[in-house]
C-alpha cells in the first residue's frame, strides 16, 4: 500500500468512529441512556486514534511533503485549520464528559440538571461526526488528485512511509493500534449502538 491510500484506508476506520459518535449523540438527545464509560472510550479513540494516530500523520509526514507541490499548498492549509477545529471539539468533549462524572457522583442530582451536563456532550459528539465526515470527504478528493496526477514518486513514498512507521512507534506501536481498533469493535457491538435500547 501506498502513503496516500494508507491515509485513505485510516479515513474508513475514521468513518466507523464517527457512525459511533452521530450514534450515540442521537441517542442522548432522545434522553436515551449510554454508559458514561462507553462515551469515555469514544473520547479516547478521537484523541489517541483520530487526532494523534491519523492526523498525526499527516501533519508530520504526508502534508510538509505535498504542501510544497504546485496547486496543493492551498488545500493543505485548510486541512490544518479544520484539524485545530477538531482539536478543539475533542478538547470540550473531554471537559464536557469530565463535567458530568463530578457531578452525577453527588446525591440527588436531578433530571433537569443531567439534561444541562449530557446536552454539550451530545453536540460535541455530533459536531465531531460531522467534522469527521465532511473533513474526510475533502482528503479523499485531495488524495484522488495526487494518485491521478502520480505527485509522489517512489522515493518520496519510500520517505513518507518511514515516517509513517516513526509516527506509529510514537503513539505505541502495533500493539498499541491494535488495542483502539479493538475498542471500535467493542463499541460497534454494543446494545445502544445496534440499535437494541
Ligand atoms: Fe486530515
Ligand atoms: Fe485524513
Amino acid at each position: 500500500m501506498n502513503s496516500t491510500q494508507e491515509l485513505k484506508k485510516d479515513h474508513v476506520t475514521l468513518r466507523r468512529i464517527k457512525n459511533i459518535a452521530f450514534r450515540c449523540s442521537e441517542l442522548l438527545y432522545n434522553k436515551q441512556c449510554v454508559p458514561i464509560e462507553d462515551i469515555e472510550i469514544i473520547s479516547v479513540l478521537v484523541e489517541e486514534f483520530v487526532d494523534q494516530f491519523h492526523h498525526g500523520k499527516e501533519e508530520k509526514a504526508y502534508f510538509p511533503e505535498t504542501r510544497n507541490k504546485v496547486a496543493l499548498s492551498e488545500d493543505v492549509r485548510k486541512f490544518l485549520i479544520e484539524h485545530e477545529f477538531g482539536r478543539r471539539i475533542a478538547i470540550m468533549l473531554r471537559r464536557a464528559i469530565s463535567k458530568w462524572k463530578e457531578n452525577n457522583s453527588e446525591d440527588g442530582i436531578d433530571d433537569q440538571k443531567t439534561s444541562i451536563l449530557v446536552e454539550p456532550i451530545a453536540r460535541f459528539l455530533r459536531t465531531y461526526a460531522i467534522f469527521i465526515e465532511d473533513h474526510t470527504s475533502k482528503e479523499d478528493l485531495f488524495f484522488d488528485q495526487i494518485e491521478e496526477r502520480k505527485i509522489i514518486s517512489d522515493e518520496e513514498d519510500k520517505v513518507l512511509n518511514k515516517l509513517y512507521e516513526s509516527c506509529k512507534s510514537g503513539i505505541g506501536g502495533d500493539e498499541k493500534i491494535s488495542q483502539l481498533l479493538k475498542l471500535i469493535d467493542y463499541l460497534e457491538a454494543r446494545k445502544w449502538m445496534k440499535g437494541y435500547i
